[in-house]
């Protein structure tokens, strides 16, 4: 197999960017290249204050040892794709808004895009590696194209090699993950490349965490993998509702059925409803695939995992109009939290935006904070979110604080919408002196100290309790 030196990674975002960094910092003796078309995003990555276009734990540590020495950030897409052996395509794939399968179907044009400049540019055979996640069979495509457009002399070894990583755990994820998946072509030129990227890999990652599976299996484990896991998130706080009926407790019934080692602890934590850029358009992504496979029973199953999420962030806005009397209009509500997670700046459908999209039709005044999460990004959130609202007339209802403390005052409600350490250690008995009164917190995100909050003389609402 081909001994990899030179990488190249189209599309400098939330994966390319972090994981590729990961690899330069691994393997001292490979190149790697990110290139974009995003010319900010570029020399935000190259700044000299290291002020990078995404925040993620531990990632600017990361550029500061590699970048100049093995790692380069370009919009240079052509030179890139000249000199590299392998190529990570690691575009966006974002749910298709309008067209055919509008709504749920993957817009593959920019792997499509990617694909085609990689062909109409490369002299020599090079290993193409399909990091987006994709639908199943989009290597067969990408093969397709790649073979139809080449010059003489030139192959393509088409792999896939879906990302796992987490945003906020990005590089912990990325220097030790569960596991690397590759699927190739069962040839033996597929096994040759597949080797050639393990062989990248297992300069950090134990052999038997690199598994090595079939093409079309690996693009759909990926889709598999996000579904399951927004399928427990759904599972657990559609039990919520039941909790907050009957008394029960969410965190109790989580930790005793996590308890199980059949099931295990991890991602059972109630919520407003899971956001980011990955779950419900890979979830909608398997809706499409299974429709369009005829299999109308399996879409609606995974398509309820959906569902559900967009009732309980519903289910949430409505409890908290319902505890404020019925009315919030006119009402200050604090928003803590606009990220979709904690420790990422990402928004991509956070919960946050639904919540203060609800609150603004009810005519309340919303006032808003995150600790990462640039003004520039919440009010451009926020006019995609409200389209009959101009951006003046939603700067008349919301403004963004720079400190939850300043953004409580005078207000009736707070309401955690992300799960920030830094919302466990405020001082809550300064925060309620500066509320009106009777003060009301809704946790949905199972964060502070429900007892000792309403110690000082909050009214606590909890997702999954019933309210105290
Ligand atoms: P992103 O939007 O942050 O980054 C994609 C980048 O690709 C953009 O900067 C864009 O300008 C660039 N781009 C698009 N077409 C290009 C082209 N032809 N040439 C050069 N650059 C081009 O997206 P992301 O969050 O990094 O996600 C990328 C892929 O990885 C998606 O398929 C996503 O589903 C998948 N993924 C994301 C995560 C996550 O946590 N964000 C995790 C696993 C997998
Ligand atoms: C997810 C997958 O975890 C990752 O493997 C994949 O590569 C990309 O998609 P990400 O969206 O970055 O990662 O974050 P994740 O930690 O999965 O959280 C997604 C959403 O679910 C967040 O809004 C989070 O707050 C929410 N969540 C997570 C819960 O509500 N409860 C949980 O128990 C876990």
């Amino acid at each position: 197999p081909l001994k990899v030196t030179k990488v190249l990674c189209i599309g400098a975002g939330y994966v390319g960017g972090p994981t590729c960094a990961v690899i330069a910092l691994k393997c001292p003796h490979i190149t790697v290249t990110i290139a974009d078309i995003n010319k900010a995003r570029i020399d935000a990555w190259n700044s000299l204050d290291f002020n990078l276009p995404i925040y993620e734990p531990g990632l600017e540590d990361v550029v500061r040892q590699c970048r100049g020495r093995n790692l380069f950030f370009s919009t240079d897409v052509v030179k890139g794709i000249k000199e590299a052996d392998l190529i990570f395509v690691s575009v966006n794939t974002p749910t298709k808004k309008s067209g055919v399968g509008a709504g749920f179907a993957a817009d593959l044009n920019y792997v499509e895009l990617a694909t085609r400049q990689i062909a109409e540019v490369a002299t020599t055979s090079k290993i193409v590696v399909e990091k987006s996640t994709v639908p199943c069979r989009t290597a067969e495509s990408m093969r397709t194209i790649l073979e139809a457009n080449s010059k003489p002399n030139c192959r393509f070894d088409i792999l896939s090699n879906p990302e796992f990583l987490a945003e906020g755990t990005a590089i912990s994820d990325l220097f030790n993950p569960d596991r690397v998946l590759i699927g190739s072509l069962q040839t033996t030129e597929g096994k040759d490349a597949c080797a050639s990227l393990a062989a990248i890999y297992a300069n950090w990652v134990p052999k038997e965490n690199i598994l090595t599976v079939g093409l079309w299996s690996s693009e759909l484990s990926k889709l598999a993998a996000n579904a399951m896991l927004a399928q427990r998130i759904s599972s657990v706080n559609a039990l919520s509702a039941i909790c907050e009926a009957t008394g029960a407790n969410i965190d109790e019934v989580a930790h005793a059925v996590g308890y199980d080692s059949r099931m295990g602890p991890k991602f059972l934590k109630a919520s407003v409803g899971f956001g980011g850029s990955c779950f419900q358009k890979d979830i909608l992504n398997l809706v499409y695939l299974s429709e369009s496979l005829h299999l109308p029973e399996v879409a609606s199953y995974w398509r309820q995992v959906v569902e559900m999420n967009e009732y309980q962030k519903r289910r949430f806005s409505k409890r908290v109009v319902d505890t404020l009397f019925n009315t919030i209009t006119g009402k200050q509500i604090t928003v803590l939290g606009f990220a979709f997670k904690a420790d990422t700046g990402d928004t991509r459908e956070s919960a946050a935006i639904t919540l203060i999209r609800d609150f603004l039709s009810e005519r309340a005044f919303v006032n808003v904070y995150d600790p990462k999460v640039e003004e520039s990004q919440i009010w451009y959130d926020l006019a995609e979110a409200c389209p009959t609202m101009t951006l003046d007339n939603i700067k008349k209802q919301v403004k963004i604080h720079k400190s939850a403390l300043e953004a409580s005052k005078n207000a009736e409600a707070v309401v955690i919408a992300t799960e920030w350490k830094e919302f466990k250690e405020i001082d809550w008995a300064e925060v309620y002196k500066h509320m009106k009164k009777p003060a009301f917190v809704f946790d949905g995100r199972l964060l502070v100290d429900a007892d000792a909050l309403s110690k000082i003389g909050f009214k606590v609402a909890t997702i999954g309790r019933p309210s105290i």
